[in-house]
Parts: C-alpha cells; sequence; structure tokens
C-alpha cells in the first residue's frame, strides 16, 4: 500500500495540522504494516499558481515547440498527478486560511486537476478517474464552524475538498477536524484531544470504504 503524506500549513513547529497528519500517518502505518509513504510538504515545496507557461496540460496539443519554462512546468504537473495516483490512501493537511484551503495547496489542486488523468466529460456529465482510493483530511480552523448553519455556510476548506476530492471519483473521504483552536488553551486542548481519538477510530474502517464520513 502506497500513502501520500502532505502538508500545507506554513506555521512550521507550531501547525495543528501538521501534528495532526503525523499522528494520522503513524497510526495508519501501524494498521497496516509495510506501507510505503511518500511526503509532500507544500509549504517548502509548492508548486507555482497555474499561468500561461504550466497550463499545457489543459490546452489542445497545438504542435507547437514548447519553451524550457513550459517543459519544466509540465514536468512539474506530470510528477504530482503521477504522485497522487499513485498512491492508495492520501493523508492532506488542510488548514483553514481565510475562510479557505492554503494557496499551496489549491495551487496542488489545480496542477493534479488534470481532464484525461484524474477527471474526463462523458456525455452524461464529468466522470472521476481517481476512484478506489482513500483520502484522509487533518481539518484545523481557528475558529468553530462545524455547529451552526451560519458558520457551514461560511467555511470553503472542508466544502471545497469534498466537492473536488468527489469530482476525482473518491468516495471514501474522511475528516478528522479540530477546531476552535484560537479560541484558548483550554478550547484548544479539548478539540485536539477530540481529533486525537477520531484518529484512533480511523483503523477500524478498512482502505477504499464507499462512503463519505465526518469523523470529527
Ligand atoms: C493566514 C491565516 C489565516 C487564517 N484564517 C482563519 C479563518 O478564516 N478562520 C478561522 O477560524 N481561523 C483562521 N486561522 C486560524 C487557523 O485556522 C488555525 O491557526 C489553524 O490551527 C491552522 O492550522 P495550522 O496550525 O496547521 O496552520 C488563520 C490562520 C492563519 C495563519
Amino acid at each position: 500500500m502506497k500513502l501520500l503524506h502532505i502538508d500545507s500549513s506554513i506555521l512550521a513547529a507550531n501547525s495543528v495540522s501538521r501534528r495532526l497528519t503525523r499522528q494520522i500517518v503513524a497510526q495508519w502505518r501501524a494498521g497496516h504494516p509495510g506501507t510505503v509513504v511518500d511526503y509532500l510538504d507544500l509549504a517548502l515545496n509548492s508548486p507555482s499558481h497555474l499561468s500561461a507557461d504550466s497550463l499545457g496540460f489543459r490546452l489542445p496539443a497545438s504542435g507547437a515547440a514548447l519553451s524550457e519554462v513550459q517543459q519544466r512546468e509540465n514536468a512539474v504537473s506530470e510528477a504530482l498527478v503521477s504522485q497522487f495516483l499513485a498512491a492508495d490512501v492520501i493523508v492532506v493537511g488542510a488548514p483553514l486560511y481565510n475562510f479557505s484551503i492554503p494557496s499551496q495547496l489549491k495551487a496542488w489542486i489545480d496542477r493534479v486537476a488534470q481532464a484525461g488523468r484524474t477527471f474526463t466529460y462523458t456525455d452524461k456529465g464529468p466522470k472521476g478517474l481517481a476512484s478506489g482510493k482513500t483520502v484522509i483530511v487533518a481539518s484545523t480552523r481557528g475558529g468553530v464552524y462545524s455547529t451552526s448553519e451560519g458558520g457551514r455556510a461560511m467555511e470553503h476548506q472542508e466544502s471545497y475538498l469534498q466537492t473536488v476530492f468527489g469530482f476525482f471519483g473518491i468516495t471514501d473521504l474522511r475528516f478528522v477536524r479540530a477546531e476552535g483552536v484560537a479560541m484558548g488553551e483550554a478550547p484548544k486542548a479539548r478539540a485536539l484531544a477530540a481529533a486525537e481519538l477520531e484518529i484512533k477510530a480511523l483503523l477500524v474502517r478498512p482502505a477504499n470504504e464507499p462512503t463519505v464520513a465526518l469523523v470529527a
């Protein structure tokens, strides 16, 4: 089994999502000995925003020679989409920044959202091509959004990831959530304890179980 561990927090050692992804990966490995882990730190090594030079995979082949920059950018996108497609399990640290995900994580999604690789359009509409994977998202938030309709409408982090991974064909998407971590020491400790309990529960479910569930 191959596991791809992705972090995107910019808070380095103070990051809550990095702490949770480490625990999730350790827990997964304990339950699945022999799992091979690949690591991607998007805060240290993020692809650039999509640009005219990196849009190659979205354009029909023109036959025109590619510039050196375009070739380099295409190679970055190809490496990222291949790495994603090779993984059976993907663990993603996804903090809530300004009501959405870090732009580094969005830049990664923009590179792996490739027609013919992760999705395609059919006469019946879009079809995901990356099915059969388990995605576990460590979602961290300074405030609390999950307990009210107003809060849920304001966050474009979990809801966005649900949409985009669903679009790629992923049906086993699990969230481990620690929210309210900026609301004081006691709420933070409670949020972490709840998330850690949920991480323990993750192993109870086998990989690629075809349900979408919120576990925290
Ligand atoms: C740039 C930035 C923007 C943030 N925006 C929000 C926000 O919109 N809503 C919120 O509840 N918390 C916000 N926070 C707090 C983070 O969600 C919280 O610190 C969380 O722990 C981030 O995960 P991390 O520690 O893994 O980086 C923000 C933090 C940063 C650094």
